[in-house]
Protein backbone atom coordinates (compact mmCIF):
# COMPACT_ATOMS: atom_id res chain seq x y z
CA UNK A 1 0.00 0.00 0.00
CA UNK A 2 2.77 2.21 1.13
CA UNK A 3 4.91 1.35 -1.93
CA UNK A 4 1.66 1.64 -4.51
CA UNK A 5 1.46 5.52 -2.75
CA UNK A 6 4.87 6.41 -3.38
CA UNK A 7 4.67 5.28 -7.30
CA UNK A 8 1.65 7.15 -7.55
CA UNK A 9 3.32 10.30 -5.75
CA UNK A 10 6.65 10.30 -7.78
CA UNK A 11 4.43 9.59 -11.10
CA UNK A 12 2.29 12.59 -10.08
CA UNK A 13 5.59 14.42 -9.53
CA UNK A 14 7.00 13.97 -12.61
CA UNK A 15 3.71 14.85 -14.68
CA UNK A 16 4.21 17.76 -13.04
CA UNK A 17 7.51 18.41 -13.62
CA UNK A 18 6.80 17.77 -17.39
CA UNK A 19 4.30 20.04 -17.87
CA UNK A 20 6.03 22.66 -16.41
CA UNK A 21 9.00 21.93 -18.67
CA UNK A 22 6.54 22.19 -21.67
CA UNK A 23 5.05 25.31 -20.23
CA UNK A 24 8.25 26.59 -19.73
CA UNK A 25 9.57 25.74 -23.76
CA UNK A 26 6.11 27.06 -25.19
CA UNK A 27 6.75 30.38 -23.62
CA UNK A 28 11.12 30.37 -24.60
CA UNK A 29 10.01 29.15 -28.26
CA UNK A 30 7.27 32.25 -28.49
CA UNK A 31 9.30 34.85 -26.77
CA UNK A 32 12.95 33.71 -28.32
CA UNK A 33 12.16 31.84 -31.89
CA UNK A 34 11.94 34.49 -34.45
CA UNK A 35 8.78 33.82 -36.42
CA UNK A 36 9.70 35.50 -39.31
CA UNK A 37 7.28 36.11 -42.55
CA UNK A 38 4.52 34.69 -39.81
CA UNK A 39 1.67 37.35 -38.32
CA UNK A 40 2.85 37.91 -34.40
CA UNK A 41 1.33 35.25 -32.29
CA UNK A 42 -0.85 35.72 -29.09
CA UNK A 43 1.49 35.09 -26.18
CA UNK A 44 -0.16 32.21 -23.60
CA UNK A 45 1.60 29.82 -21.16
CA UNK A 46 -0.72 26.36 -22.29
CA UNK A 47 -0.07 24.80 -25.60
CA UNK A 48 -3.03 23.94 -27.27
CA UNK A 49 -5.39 25.73 -24.60
CA UNK A 50 -3.27 28.81 -26.23
CA UNK A 51 -5.91 32.09 -25.87
CA UNK A 52 -8.77 29.30 -26.18
CA UNK A 53 -10.63 30.39 -22.57
CA UNK A 54 -10.02 34.00 -22.74
CA UNK A 55 -11.51 34.27 -26.53
CA UNK A 56 -14.17 31.78 -25.60
CA UNK A 57 -15.26 34.57 -22.56
CA UNK A 58 -15.11 37.17 -24.80
CA UNK A 59 -14.04 36.87 -28.17
CA UNK A 60 -14.77 41.37 -28.48
CA UNK A 61 -12.73 42.33 -25.76
CA UNK A 62 -9.77 39.51 -26.73
CA UNK A 63 -9.61 40.71 -30.12
CA UNK A 64 -9.96 44.22 -29.17
CA UNK A 65 -7.02 43.86 -26.51
CA UNK A 66 -4.98 42.07 -29.27
CA UNK A 67 -5.41 44.73 -31.62
CA UNK A 68 -4.17 47.22 -29.56
CA UNK A 69 -0.78 44.96 -28.08
CA UNK A 70 -0.08 43.45 -31.80
CA UNK A 71 -1.67 45.18 -34.69
CA UNK A 72 -4.77 44.58 -36.94
CA UNK A 73 -3.13 40.96 -38.01
CA UNK A 74 -2.08 38.43 -35.30
CA UNK A 75 -2.36 34.80 -34.97
CA UNK A 76 -3.91 32.71 -31.91
CA UNK A 77 -4.18 30.00 -30.63
CA UNK A 78 -7.78 28.29 -30.42
CA UNK A 79 -8.02 24.51 -29.56
CA UNK A 80 -4.89 23.60 -30.80
CA UNK A 81 -5.30 25.16 -34.52
CA UNK A 82 -3.47 28.57 -35.27
CA UNK A 83 -6.11 31.09 -35.72
CA UNK A 84 -4.88 34.19 -37.91
CA UNK A 85 -7.27 37.25 -37.19
CA UNK A 86 -6.78 40.45 -39.25
CA UNK A 87 -9.50 43.19 -38.57
CA UNK A 88 -10.28 46.69 -40.33
CA UNK A 89 -11.67 47.46 -43.58
CA UNK A 90 -8.34 45.45 -45.33
CA UNK A 91 -9.04 42.29 -42.84
CA UNK A 92 -12.52 41.83 -44.55
CA UNK A 93 -11.08 42.59 -48.37
CA UNK A 94 -8.37 39.99 -47.67
CA UNK A 95 -10.83 37.28 -45.92
CA UNK A 96 -14.50 37.44 -47.18
CA UNK A 97 -13.38 38.56 -50.71
CA UNK A 98 -10.16 35.81 -50.94
CA UNK A 99 -10.31 33.91 -54.04
CA UNK A 100 -12.02 30.47 -53.60
CA UNK A 101 -8.63 28.46 -54.79
CA UNK A 102 -6.40 30.35 -51.48
CA UNK A 103 -10.06 30.03 -48.63
CA UNK A 104 -12.37 27.84 -47.81
CA UNK A 105 -15.44 28.15 -45.86
CA UNK A 106 -16.68 24.45 -46.10
CA UNK A 107 -13.62 22.61 -44.60
CA UNK A 108 -14.67 24.62 -41.23
CA UNK A 109 -18.20 24.89 -40.48
CA UNK A 110 -19.26 21.42 -42.66
CA UNK A 111 -18.15 19.44 -39.40
CA UNK A 112 -20.56 21.33 -37.84
CA UNK A 113 -23.05 21.44 -39.81
CA UNK A 114 -23.40 18.57 -42.43
CA UNK A 115 -24.53 16.31 -39.48
CA UNK A 116 -27.10 18.71 -38.67
CA UNK A 117 -28.56 20.14 -42.19
CA UNK A 118 -27.91 16.59 -43.59
CA UNK A 119 -25.79 15.63 -47.06
CA UNK A 120 -25.42 17.12 -50.39
CA UNK A 121 -26.76 20.97 -49.81
CA UNK A 122 -24.96 24.04 -48.56
CA UNK A 123 -21.45 22.86 -46.94
CA UNK A 124 -21.35 19.48 -47.56
CA UNK A 125 -20.92 20.45 -51.48
CA UNK A 126 -18.19 22.17 -53.93
CA UNK A 127 -18.82 26.29 -53.90
CA UNK A 128 -20.25 26.29 -57.19
CA UNK A 129 -22.64 23.58 -56.25
CA UNK A 130 -23.44 25.58 -53.55
CA UNK A 131 -23.63 28.66 -54.66
CA UNK A 132 -26.50 27.59 -57.27
CA UNK A 133 -28.47 26.32 -54.29
CA UNK A 134 -28.22 29.79 -53.07
CA UNK A 135 -29.24 31.23 -56.22
CA UNK A 136 -32.55 28.85 -56.02
CA UNK A 137 -32.91 30.13 -52.41
CA UNK A 138 -33.14 33.64 -53.58
CA UNK A 139 -35.59 33.18 -56.14
CA UNK A 140 -37.93 32.27 -53.20
CA UNK A 141 -37.38 35.45 -51.28
CA UNK A 142 -38.87 37.53 -53.85
CA UNK A 143 -40.62 40.86 -53.11
CA UNK A 144 -43.60 39.51 -53.95
CA UNK A 145 -43.35 36.23 -51.42
CA UNK A 146 -42.10 38.81 -49.05
CA UNK A 147 -45.05 40.80 -48.94
CA UNK A 148 -47.26 37.60 -49.03
CA UNK A 149 -45.91 36.93 -45.69
CA UNK A 150 -46.33 40.58 -43.81
CA UNK A 151 -50.40 39.07 -43.02
CA UNK A 152 -49.66 35.53 -41.98
CA UNK A 153 -46.53 36.72 -39.35
CA UNK A 154 -48.86 39.50 -38.02
CA UNK A 155 -51.58 36.58 -37.73
CA UNK A 156 -48.97 34.26 -36.18
CA UNK A 157 -48.24 37.10 -33.61
CA UNK A 158 -51.65 37.51 -32.60
CA UNK A 159 -52.63 33.84 -31.50
CA UNK A 160 -48.99 33.73 -29.70
CA UNK A 161 -49.48 36.18 -27.21
CA UNK A 162 -53.53 35.55 -27.22
CA UNK A 163 -52.71 31.70 -26.68
CA UNK A 164 -49.65 32.19 -24.64
CA UNK A 165 -50.30 31.60 -20.61
CA UNK A 166 -47.34 34.09 -19.78
CA UNK A 167 -49.30 36.64 -21.54
CA UNK A 168 -52.61 36.24 -19.25
CA UNK A 169 -53.98 39.04 -17.18
CA UNK A 170 -53.08 43.02 -18.05
CA UNK A 171 -49.64 42.75 -16.89
CA UNK A 172 -46.75 40.58 -15.69
CA UNK A 173 -43.67 39.45 -16.00
CA UNK A 174 -41.38 36.88 -18.34
CA UNK A 175 -38.01 36.06 -19.60
CA UNK A 176 -37.58 37.52 -22.99
CA UNK A 177 -35.30 35.53 -24.93
CA UNK A 178 -37.28 32.22 -24.93
CA UNK A 179 -40.66 33.94 -25.97
CA UNK A 180 -38.65 36.00 -28.81
CA UNK A 181 -37.17 32.70 -29.75
CA UNK A 182 -40.79 30.67 -29.84
CA UNK A 183 -41.91 33.56 -32.32
CA UNK A 184 -39.25 33.59 -34.50
CA UNK A 185 -39.52 29.98 -35.18
CA UNK A 186 -43.57 30.42 -35.35
CA UNK A 187 -43.41 33.15 -37.46
CA UNK A 188 -40.80 31.59 -39.84
CA UNK A 189 -42.23 27.83 -39.62
CA UNK A 190 -45.77 29.70 -41.15
CA UNK A 191 -44.06 31.51 -44.03
CA UNK A 192 -40.91 30.46 -45.16
CA UNK A 193 -41.23 26.91 -43.95
CA UNK A 194 -45.13 26.71 -44.93
CA UNK A 195 -48.07 25.66 -43.75
CA UNK A 196 -48.15 22.06 -43.12
CA UNK A 197 -44.46 23.02 -40.77
CA UNK A 198 -46.05 25.31 -39.08
CA UNK A 199 -49.26 22.78 -38.49
CA UNK A 200 -46.59 20.07 -36.85
CA UNK A 201 -44.59 22.63 -34.91
CA UNK A 202 -46.71 22.41 -31.94
CA UNK A 203 -45.72 18.03 -31.37
CA UNK A 204 -42.99 16.21 -33.77
CA UNK A 205 -41.19 19.31 -35.57
CA UNK A 206 -41.02 20.83 -32.34
CA UNK A 207 -38.81 17.88 -30.65
CA UNK A 208 -36.98 17.80 -34.16
CA UNK A 209 -35.62 21.42 -34.08
CA UNK A 210 -34.52 21.20 -30.76
CA UNK A 211 -32.58 17.44 -31.19
CA UNK A 212 -31.01 19.46 -33.76
CA UNK A 213 -30.49 22.69 -32.32
CA UNK A 214 -28.90 21.66 -29.35
CA UNK A 215 -26.24 20.07 -31.40
CA UNK A 216 -25.19 23.19 -32.89
CA UNK A 217 -22.40 23.93 -29.94
CA UNK A 218 -19.15 25.02 -30.59
CA UNK A 219 -17.23 21.47 -29.28
CA UNK A 220 -19.31 20.36 -32.72
CA UNK A 221 -16.71 22.13 -34.59
CA UNK A 222 -14.05 19.97 -33.15
CA UNK A 223 -15.36 16.39 -32.44
CA UNK A 224 -18.73 16.34 -33.85
CA UNK A 225 -18.70 12.56 -33.34
CA UNK A 226 -18.54 12.27 -29.75
CA UNK A 227 -20.63 9.25 -28.69
CA UNK A 228 -22.72 11.98 -26.36
CA UNK A 229 -26.25 11.00 -25.62
CA UNK A 230 -26.77 14.54 -27.48
CA UNK A 231 -25.28 13.42 -31.14
CA UNK A 232 -27.28 10.33 -30.99
CA UNK A 233 -30.48 12.51 -30.99
CA UNK A 234 -28.59 14.82 -33.31
CA UNK A 235 -28.46 12.20 -35.56
CA UNK A 236 -31.51 10.36 -35.43
CA UNK A 237 -33.50 13.91 -35.56
CA UNK A 238 -31.88 14.97 -38.61
CA UNK A 239 -33.29 11.29 -40.10
CA UNK A 240 -36.60 12.11 -39.33
CA UNK A 241 -36.81 15.69 -40.10
CA UNK A 242 -35.30 14.94 -43.40
CA UNK A 243 -38.67 12.23 -43.54
CA UNK A 244 -40.96 15.04 -42.58
CA UNK A 245 -39.97 16.95 -45.29
CA UNK A 246 -39.79 14.86 -47.66
CA UNK A 247 -43.24 13.22 -47.07
CA UNK A 248 -44.54 16.75 -47.41
CA UNK A 249 -42.72 17.46 -50.70
CA UNK A 250 -44.14 13.99 -51.77
CA UNK A 251 -47.51 14.82 -50.84
CA UNK A 252 -47.57 18.19 -52.63
CA UNK A 253 -46.25 16.48 -56.05
CA UNK A 254 -49.21 13.93 -55.66
CA UNK A 255 -51.28 17.05 -55.46
CA UNK A 256 -52.78 16.16 -51.72
CA UNK A 257 -51.84 19.67 -50.76
CA UNK A 258 -53.59 23.10 -52.27
CA UNK A 259 -51.06 25.77 -52.01
CA UNK A 260 -51.75 28.65 -50.24
CA UNK A 261 -48.47 30.66 -49.69
CA UNK A 262 -45.67 31.37 -51.52
CA UNK A 263 -43.14 28.82 -49.04
CA UNK A 264 -39.92 28.15 -49.49
CA UNK A 265 -40.54 24.54 -50.25
CA UNK A 266 -42.80 25.52 -53.81
CA UNK A 267 -39.91 27.58 -54.55
CA UNK A 268 -37.42 24.80 -54.42
CA UNK A 269 -39.59 22.09 -55.73
CA UNK A 270 -39.63 24.00 -59.08
CA UNK A 271 -35.83 24.56 -59.05
CA UNK A 272 -33.12 22.39 -61.72
CA UNK A 273 -29.40 22.72 -61.46
CA UNK A 274 -27.68 24.44 -64.74
CA UNK A 275 -27.20 20.97 -65.95
CA UNK A 276 -31.17 20.35 -65.58
CA UNK A 277 -31.40 18.06 -62.88
CA UNK A 278 -34.06 19.24 -60.67
CA UNK A 279 -33.54 19.94 -57.20
CA UNK A 280 -34.00 16.50 -55.50
CA UNK A 281 -35.96 16.12 -52.57
CA UNK A 282 -33.54 15.16 -49.70
CA UNK A 283 -31.64 18.19 -50.95
CA UNK A 284 -34.65 20.02 -50.99
CA UNK A 285 -35.01 18.55 -46.99
CA UNK A 286 -31.93 19.51 -46.26
CA UNK A 287 -31.58 22.63 -47.19
CA UNK A 288 -34.96 23.68 -45.66
CA UNK A 289 -33.35 22.40 -42.32
CA UNK A 290 -30.61 25.04 -43.19
CA UNK A 291 -32.80 27.83 -43.95
CA UNK A 292 -33.80 27.05 -40.29
CA UNK A 293 -30.58 27.09 -38.43
CA UNK A 294 -28.82 30.08 -40.62
CA UNK A 295 -31.87 32.74 -39.60
CA UNK A 296 -33.48 31.53 -36.29
CA UNK A 297 -30.45 32.12 -33.80
CA UNK A 298 -29.26 35.35 -35.38
CA UNK A 299 -33.02 36.45 -35.68
CA UNK A 300 -34.36 35.51 -32.12
CA UNK A 301 -31.32 37.13 -30.91
CA UNK A 302 -31.40 40.59 -32.33
CA UNK A 303 -35.45 40.43 -31.49
CA UNK A 304 -34.26 39.38 -28.24
CA UNK A 305 -31.64 42.28 -27.60
CA UNK A 306 -34.70 44.75 -29.47
CA UNK A 307 -37.11 44.18 -26.89
CA UNK A 308 -34.31 44.02 -24.04
CA UNK A 309 -33.32 47.84 -24.67
CA UNK A 310 -37.00 48.85 -25.74
CA UNK A 311 -37.63 47.38 -22.04
CA UNK A 312 -34.70 49.75 -20.51
CA UNK A 313 -35.60 52.74 -22.79
CA UNK A 314 -39.34 52.88 -22.84
CA UNK A 315 -39.34 56.46 -24.74
CA UNK A 316 -37.74 54.77 -27.37
CA UNK A 317 -40.46 52.27 -27.28
CA UNK A 318 -43.01 54.93 -27.35
CA UNK A 319 -41.44 56.64 -30.65
CA UNK A 320 -42.16 53.40 -32.36
CA UNK A 321 -45.51 53.21 -31.00
CA UNK A 322 -46.42 56.15 -32.64
CA UNK A 323 -43.78 56.14 -35.78
CA UNK A 324 -46.32 52.93 -36.14
CA UNK A 325 -49.54 55.06 -36.01
CA UNK A 326 -48.44 57.53 -38.02
CA UNK A 327 -47.77 55.03 -40.95
CA UNK A 328 -51.09 53.20 -39.94
CA UNK A 329 -53.09 56.54 -40.25
CA UNK A 330 -53.87 56.63 -36.38
CA UNK A 331 -55.42 53.29 -36.67
CA UNK A 332 -54.62 51.07 -33.24
CA UNK A 333 -56.66 48.05 -35.06
CA UNK A 334 -55.36 48.45 -38.84
CA UNK A 335 -52.90 45.73 -39.71
CA UNK A 336 -49.41 46.65 -40.95
CA UNK A 337 -49.04 46.20 -44.88
CA UNK A 338 -45.73 46.09 -46.91
CA UNK A 339 -45.99 49.25 -47.73
CA UNK A 340 -46.29 50.43 -44.14
CA UNK A 341 -43.13 48.38 -43.49
CA UNK A 342 -41.11 51.07 -45.94
CA UNK A 343 -42.51 53.85 -44.07
CA UNK A 344 -40.78 52.97 -40.24
CA UNK A 345 -37.32 54.76 -40.35
CA UNK A 346 -37.21 54.54 -36.95
CA UNK A 347 -37.79 50.70 -37.09
CA UNK A 348 -35.57 50.10 -39.41
CA UNK A 349 -32.72 51.89 -37.26
CA UNK A 350 -33.96 50.04 -34.16
CA UNK A 351 -32.71 46.78 -36.49
CA UNK A 352 -29.59 48.67 -37.83
CA UNK A 353 -28.40 49.69 -34.04
CA UNK A 354 -29.42 46.59 -32.36
CA UNK A 355 -27.06 44.59 -35.09
CA UNK A 356 -24.17 47.46 -34.77
CA UNK A 357 -24.06 46.40 -31.03
CA UNK A 358 -25.33 43.12 -30.85
CA UNK A 359 -23.64 40.69 -33.48
CA UNK A 360 -24.74 37.48 -33.09
CA UNK A 361 -21.98 36.10 -35.78
CA UNK A 362 -18.83 37.54 -33.79
CA UNK A 363 -16.33 35.73 -36.22
CA UNK A 364 -16.38 34.70 -39.70
CA UNK A 365 -13.70 31.73 -40.45
CA UNK A 366 -12.14 30.58 -43.73
CA UNK A 367 -9.45 28.01 -44.05
CA UNK A 368 -6.28 28.90 -46.01
CA UNK A 369 -5.52 26.74 -48.97
CA UNK A 370 -2.52 28.47 -50.48
CA UNK A 371 0.23 30.40 -48.47
CA UNK A 372 -1.38 33.92 -48.66
CA UNK A 373 0.72 36.92 -48.38
CA UNK A 374 -0.53 40.05 -46.45
CA UNK A 375 -0.38 43.02 -48.45
CA UNK A 376 2.17 45.82 -47.17
CA UNK A 377 4.15 43.32 -45.06
CA UNK A 378 6.45 40.35 -45.14
CA UNK A 379 4.17 38.19 -43.30
CA UNK A 380 2.55 35.04 -45.86
CA UNK A 381 -0.07 33.07 -44.19
CA UNK A 382 0.08 29.44 -44.42
CA UNK A 383 -2.39 26.66 -45.27
CA UNK A 384 -1.99 25.47 -42.03
CA UNK A 385 -4.02 28.71 -40.63
CA UNK A 386 -7.60 29.13 -40.26
CA UNK A 387 -8.13 33.23 -40.65
CA UNK A 388 -10.33 34.79 -38.78
CA UNK A 389 -12.79 38.10 -40.07
CA UNK A 390 -14.48 39.86 -37.19
CA UNK A 391 -16.28 43.10 -39.15
CA UNK A 392 -18.69 43.12 -36.29
CA UNK A 393 -15.54 44.78 -34.32
CA UNK A 394 -16.11 47.84 -36.46
CA UNK A 395 -19.09 48.25 -35.53
CA UNK A 396 -17.92 48.45 -31.68
CA UNK A 397 -15.45 51.09 -32.23
CA UNK A 398 -15.61 54.67 -31.20
CA UNK A 399 -13.24 55.53 -34.63
CA UNK A 400 -16.31 54.55 -36.82
CA UNK A 401 -19.61 55.36 -34.45
CA UNK A 402 -19.05 57.49 -31.79
CA UNK A 403 -19.75 56.59 -28.44
CA UNK A 404 -20.08 53.12 -29.78
CA UNK A 405 -21.31 51.14 -26.43
CA UNK A 406 -24.38 53.25 -26.32
CA UNK A 407 -27.40 51.72 -28.20
CA UNK A 408 -29.03 54.85 -30.16
CA UNK A 409 -31.11 53.89 -32.80
CA UNK A 410 -31.25 57.70 -33.46
CA UNK A 411 -27.63 57.80 -34.70
CA UNK A 412 -28.75 56.74 -38.00
CA UNK A 413 -30.81 59.84 -38.98
CA UNK A 414 -27.20 60.88 -39.38
CA UNK A 415 -25.09 58.36 -41.25
CA UNK A 416 -25.84 58.05 -44.87
CA UNK A 417 -27.60 53.69 -45.61
CA UNK A 418 -24.95 51.76 -45.43
CA UNK A 419 -25.23 50.10 -48.27
CA UNK A 420 -24.54 52.92 -50.21
CA UNK A 421 -21.10 52.07 -48.67
CA UNK A 422 -21.09 48.86 -49.84
CA UNK A 423 -20.65 49.97 -53.74
CA UNK A 424 -18.53 47.43 -55.13
CA UNK A 425 -20.93 44.18 -56.44
CA UNK A 426 -20.03 40.79 -57.95
CA UNK A 427 -21.66 38.13 -59.19
CA UNK A 428 -20.45 34.45 -57.25
CA UNK A 429 -23.01 32.47 -59.27
CA UNK A 430 -26.20 33.62 -57.16
CA UNK A 431 -26.90 37.41 -58.27
CA UNK A 432 -25.20 40.68 -57.54
CA UNK A 433 -23.59 40.85 -54.09
CA UNK A 434 -21.92 43.58 -52.45
CA UNK A 435 -17.88 42.67 -51.60
CA UNK A 436 -18.19 45.22 -48.57
CA UNK A 437 -14.78 46.25 -49.18
CA UNK A 438 -14.91 49.87 -47.17
CA UNK A 439 -18.16 49.67 -45.21
CA UNK A 440 -17.60 49.55 -41.62
CA UNK A 441 -20.79 47.94 -41.00
CA UNK A 442 -21.31 44.09 -42.23
CA UNK A 443 -23.39 42.74 -40.24
CA UNK A 444 -24.85 40.35 -42.72
CA UNK A 445 -21.02 39.83 -43.91
CA UNK A 446 -19.66 39.79 -47.09
CA UNK A 447 -18.76 38.55 -50.71
CA UNK A 448 -19.22 35.19 -52.05
CA UNK A 449 -21.09 33.33 -48.36
CA UNK A 450 -22.99 37.08 -47.67
CA UNK A 451 -26.33 35.95 -46.06
CA UNK A 452 -28.98 35.96 -48.47
CA UNK A 453 -31.73 36.01 -45.97
CA UNK A 454 -30.92 39.87 -45.04
CA UNK A 455 -34.35 41.15 -46.54
CA UNK A 456 -36.52 38.19 -44.89
CA UNK A 457 -35.05 38.74 -41.63
CA UNK A 458 -35.60 42.65 -41.60
CA UNK A 459 -39.13 41.79 -42.49
CA UNK A 460 -39.70 39.92 -39.99
CA UNK A 461 -37.67 41.90 -37.25
CA UNK A 462 -39.59 44.78 -38.07
CA UNK A 463 -43.37 43.13 -37.80
CA UNK A 464 -42.44 40.95 -34.45
CA UNK A 465 -41.01 44.53 -33.17
CA UNK A 466 -44.03 46.82 -34.47
CA UNK A 467 -46.32 43.82 -32.64
CA UNK A 468 -44.51 43.65 -29.45
CA UNK A 469 -44.69 47.81 -29.27
CA UNK A 470 -48.49 47.57 -30.22
CA UNK A 471 -49.59 45.03 -27.46
CA UNK A 472 -47.30 45.53 -24.62
CA UNK A 473 -45.03 49.07 -22.61
CA UNK A 474 -42.63 47.28 -20.98
CA UNK A 475 -39.95 47.90 -18.17
CA UNK A 476 -37.25 46.64 -16.70
CA UNK A 477 -37.57 44.40 -13.78
CA UNK A 478 -34.68 45.25 -11.45
CA UNK A 479 -32.22 45.99 -13.54
CA UNK A 480 -30.19 49.17 -15.32
CA UNK A 481 -29.67 48.63 -19.02
CA UNK A 482 -29.74 45.32 -20.81
CA UNK A 483 -28.09 42.30 -19.98
CA UNK A 484 -24.47 40.84 -20.66
CA UNK A 485 -23.96 39.20 -23.71
CA UNK A 486 -23.51 35.18 -23.39
CA UNK A 487 -20.88 33.96 -26.01
CA UNK A 488 -21.15 30.89 -24.56
CA UNK A 489 -23.24 29.38 -27.44
CA UNK A 490 -21.96 29.43 -31.02
CA UNK A 491 -24.37 32.15 -31.66
CA UNK A 492 -23.68 35.32 -29.06
CA UNK A 493 -27.31 36.01 -27.44
CA UNK A 494 -28.39 37.87 -24.00
CA UNK A 495 -27.12 36.53 -20.94
CA UNK A 496 -30.42 34.83 -19.36
CA UNK A 497 -32.05 35.21 -16.93
CA UNK A 498 -33.45 38.46 -18.49
CA UNK A 499 -36.68 39.47 -17.01
CA UNK A 500 -38.75 42.62 -18.55
CA UNK A 501 -41.89 43.71 -16.66
CA UNK A 502 -45.19 44.02 -19.82
CA UNK A 503 -48.14 45.65 -19.66
CA UNK A 504 -51.10 45.93 -22.00
CA UNK A 505 -51.80 48.85 -23.73
CA UNK A 506 -55.97 49.35 -23.40
CA UNK A 507 -56.90 48.94 -27.01
CA UNK A 508 -55.43 44.87 -27.26
CA UNK A 509 -56.43 44.12 -23.54
C1 LIG B 1 -30.57 39.18 -38.24
C2 LIG B 1 -30.50 38.07 -38.92
C3 LIG B 1 -29.29 37.54 -39.63
C4 LIG B 1 -27.96 37.90 -39.52
C5 LIG B 1 -27.34 38.95 -38.61
C6 LIG B 1 -27.22 37.06 -40.45
C7 LIG B 1 -25.85 37.14 -40.63
C8 LIG B 1 -25.15 36.40 -41.57
C9 LIG B 1 -23.72 36.50 -41.82
C10 LIG B 1 -22.75 37.42 -41.08
C11 LIG B 1 -23.40 35.64 -42.82
C12 LIG B 1 -22.03 35.40 -43.44
C13 LIG B 1 -21.37 34.16 -42.87
C14 LIG B 1 -19.99 33.87 -43.45
O1 LIG B 1 -19.47 34.66 -44.25
O2 LIG B 1 -19.40 32.83 -43.09
C15 LIG B 1 -24.63 34.98 -43.21
C16 LIG B 1 -24.74 34.04 -44.21
C17 LIG B 1 -25.91 33.38 -44.54
N1 LIG B 1 -27.15 33.56 -43.98
FE1 LIG B 1 -27.63 34.96 -42.60
N2 LIG B 1 -28.09 36.24 -41.10
C18 LIG B 1 -29.36 36.50 -40.63
C19 LIG B 1 -30.54 35.91 -41.03
C20 LIG B 1 -30.64 34.92 -41.97
C21 LIG B 1 -31.87 34.31 -42.41
C22 LIG B 1 -33.26 34.69 -41.90
C23 LIG B 1 -31.55 33.36 -43.32
C24 LIG B 1 -32.45 32.46 -44.11
C25 LIG B 1 -33.63 32.79 -44.52
C26 LIG B 1 -30.11 33.39 -43.49
C27 LIG B 1 -29.39 32.59 -44.34
C28 LIG B 1 -28.05 32.71 -44.59
C29 LIG B 1 -27.35 31.93 -45.60
C30 LIG B 1 -27.95 30.85 -46.50
C31 LIG B 1 -26.01 32.36 -45.58
C32 LIG B 1 -24.91 31.94 -46.53
C33 LIG B 1 -23.80 31.19 -45.91
C34 LIG B 1 -22.66 31.02 -46.89
O3 LIG B 1 -22.73 31.40 -48.06
O4 LIG B 1 -21.66 30.42 -46.46
N3 LIG B 1 -29.58 34.34 -42.65
N4 LIG B 1 -25.67 35.45 -42.44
Amino acid sequence: MGILFENDLKLCLALGILSVIVILLNALIQVYLPTRNLPPLVFHWFPIIGSTITYGIDPFKFLFDCQAKYGDVFTFILLGRKVTVYLGAKGNQFILNAKLKDVNAEEIYSVLTTPVFGKDVIYDVPNAKFMEQKKFIKFGLTAAALRSYVPLMQDEFHSFIKSNPQFKGASGIVQLPPIMAEITLFTTARTLQGKEVRQQLNTTYAKLYHDLDDAFQPINFMLPWLPLPRNRRRDIGQRKMTQLYTDIIQARRAGATEKDSEDMIWNLMQCSYKDETPLPDTEIAHMMIGLLMAGQHSTSAASAWIMLHLAAQPETLEELHQEQLRALGGSTTAELTYDHLQNLPLAKHVIQETLRLHPSIHSIMRKVKNPLPVPGTEWVIPPSHVLLAAPATMGKSDAFFPKAELWDPHRWEHIADPHESEKETMDYGYGLVSTGADSTYLPFGAGRHRCIGEQFAYLQLTIVVSMMVRYFKLGNVKRKGVVETDYSSLFARPMEPAYVRWEKREEVA
